[in-house]
């Protein structure tokens, strides 16, 4: 199957401070605003995506949507063809996109309800290469789901995801050589697990650890290093418990890359990291990865 996602290009989320969110995001994260429309505010990474995050004032936070990046204008026409096959919600056709950034796509809704937007040609931005202390781009986004193989069918037949790892929690899906780029959960609800941005090195991860301390936001799991795809990984509650994951060094993936099935992913008894390090994710950590719903209609793109 020909590819179709180039990559996981951004999220937009809905907050409920958003003077709040603008600060932590900037200052504390350590992305850089670079636009204001309409009430949105947009920030990027250091690669040369328009954007990878948005946030806008909302009376419950939320994802709006997630937005994937289209390897051609033909992916996105036939993407659209499939998932309208699928039964799936669009928001209407692929045509030349009024928001900022531009580009060409649609939105649709997964078999979850969750909203997602594919679009190939987006005005690009300088890329500044890996800048120490700031992150590069969205890593992958990890969603609870409560029927887990519909979702991978619906990932890997519609829209051409391959399957790197899967344990008993989770399914590791990829769409370039990142080892994955979207995680699918083994869950009772279908919310936002986690949004995981890049950062340039273990080193730069460390020390984001250390200022999102120091902005009242301590590590609730990590440092460490996972199993699949063998990132280096620190997870934090970010502004209204949004559950964020600085993570580094990820396996590229390889012709020959031995695909492990649950029975090959097991830990000795007390560890969930190669390091051993950290105790394992805090309370409040577990409560943030099954708080944030996708709000409803964020499919259709404005
Ligand atoms: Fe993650």
């Amino acid at each position: 199957m020909s590819a179709i996602v180039r990559s996981v290009q951004a999220v937009d989320l809905a907050v409920t401070d958003l003077a709040e969110a603008r600060q932590f995001f900037e200052q504390t994260w350590h992305l850089e605003q670079v636009a204001e429309v309409d009430g949105r505010v947009y920030f990027r990474a250091t690669q040369g995506y328009f954007h990878v995050l948005s946030v806008r004032q909302a009376e419950r936070s939320g994802l709006v949507r997630i937005q994937l990046e289209a390897h051609t204008r033909e992916a996105v026409d036939i993407a659209y063809e499939r998932v309208v096959a699928y039964g799936r919600p669009v928001d209407g056709a692929p045509r030349p996109l009024a928001s900022p950034g531009g580009g060409y796509g649609f939105g649709f809704v997964d078999p979850e309800g969750r909203n997602f937007r594919l679009v190939h040609g987006m005005e690009r931005r300088e890329d500044r290469g890996p800048v120490a202390d700031r992150p590069t781009k969205i890593s992958h986004v990890t969603m609870n789901c409560r029927d887990n193989d519909a979702s991978f069918r619906f990932f890997t037949e519609v829209l051409a995801f391959r399957l790197s790892d899967q344990t008993r929690q989770m399914r590791f899906i990829r769409c370039n050589s990142d080892h994955h780029s979207l995680v699918l959960g083994f869950s009772d609800n279908a919310f936002l697990n986690h949004i995981a941005f890049e950062m340039p090195d273990a080193e730069s991860l460390m020390r984001g650890i250390g200022r999102m301390r120091d902005h009242g936001h301590p590590v609730e799991w990590g440092p460490g290093r996972h199993g699949p795809g063998n990132n280096v990984f620190a997870y934090f509650c970010g502004p209204g418990e949004l559950p964020l994951e600085y993570t580094s060094e990820m396996t590229q993936m390889t012709d020959g890359y031995h695909m492990r099935k649950p029975e090959e992913w097991r830990w000795p008894p007390g560890r969930l990291d190669h390091w051993g390090l950290t105790p394992g994710p805090s309370e409040r950590v577990k409560k943030a990865q099954s708080f944030f719903p996708f709000i409803e209609g964020g499919h259709r793109i404005d």
